[in-house]
């Protein structure tokens, strides 16, 4: 099998094929995902939520991110691996250089930061040294504490115009894709639209490049809480194989996300 690497998710992009993608946290699961045909899987630091039952993603540390992204790269021959910069680890740039350098080693082929144009210098540098950078933009969890909660962002004209302007300004520095997390569709499409990277949307409505579901969320066995922007395909398929061909297929197709798991 061919791997999936920056220039298929680009050219998939450009011929408007949807990039289907999941959290993955270990290798039985890699596997899994990989065998159905998930093109892209995310150690994410939600693992702080759904592996170790934190309330949130802060107290997730890099050796936590690399220690999974080792388990879910031999678990995966043909998607394409992005490990998630906790919490404060991509502060400066000596940490950042450092620990990118840790979670490629781990097995990681991009690494995923949070945050607007404050890391526009931090994405150049990542670049010029071989580490190709996700951005992620809207309700970016590691800033739960100055948003005040877990809450849709960009939702009046202000705040709208301004995301737009950081997806720009972070495609600008080098960031070869973007993740928009819960924010309304409309502001999601219109980014899409502007920027020539493959944009990832979970909770940001049907109309951007691909869709990302944490993986527990998408089985429905997460420990507390279940997203209104997430969808159950265990309880609907019964099976764990057919629920993610299902998620793959309702991706692809336009399917989901329906309205129902969007923000207007
Ligand atoms: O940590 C994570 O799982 C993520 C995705 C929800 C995009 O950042
Ligand atoms: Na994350």
């Amino acid at each position: 099998t061919k791997k999936v690497t920056t220039s298929t998710l680009l050219k998939m992009k450009q011929d408007k094929q949807k990039i289907t993608a999941l959290t993955a946290y270990d290798a039985s699961f890699a596997k899994l995902f990989d065998e159905q045909g998930v093109d892209v899987m995310l150690i994410g630091d939600s693992l702080g939520m759904v592996l170790q039952g934190c309330e949130d993603t802060l107290s997730v540390s890099i050796d936590d991110i690399a220690y999974h992204t080792k388990s879910v790269r031999r678990g995966t021959e043909r998607a394409f691996v992005i490990a998630d910069m906790p919490f404060m680890t991509f502060a400066t740039p000596e940490q950042t250089y450092q620990n990118a350098a840790q979670l490629m080693a781990a097995g990681a082929s991009m690494v995923k930061v949070e945050g607007g144009d404050w890391l526009v210098e931090t994405i150049k540098g990542l670049n010029l040294r071989g580490v190709p950078v996700c951005g992620h933009l809207g309700l970016t969890p590691q800033s739960v504490h100055v948003f005040g909660g877990f809450k849709v962002q960009g939702r009046d004209d202000l705040q709208a115009e301004k995301l737009f302007e950081q997806a720009q300004a972070l495609a600008q520095a080098g960031i070869q894709m973007l993740v928009l997390e819960c924010v309304p569709s409309s502001l999601a499409e219109k980014i899409s639209k502007a920027i020539n990277i493959p944009v990832i949307g979970i909770g940001a409505g049907p109309h951007t490049d691909g869709q990302i579901l944490v993986m527990h969320d998408m089985f429905g066995v997460s420990a507390n809480y279940m997203p209104k922007f997430s969808k159950n395909y265990l309880d609907i398929t019964g099976d764990m194989r057919t629920a993610v061909k299902m998620y793959i297929e309702e991706v692809r197709s336009g399917t989901f996300p329906s309205a129902e798991h969007s923000f207007n």
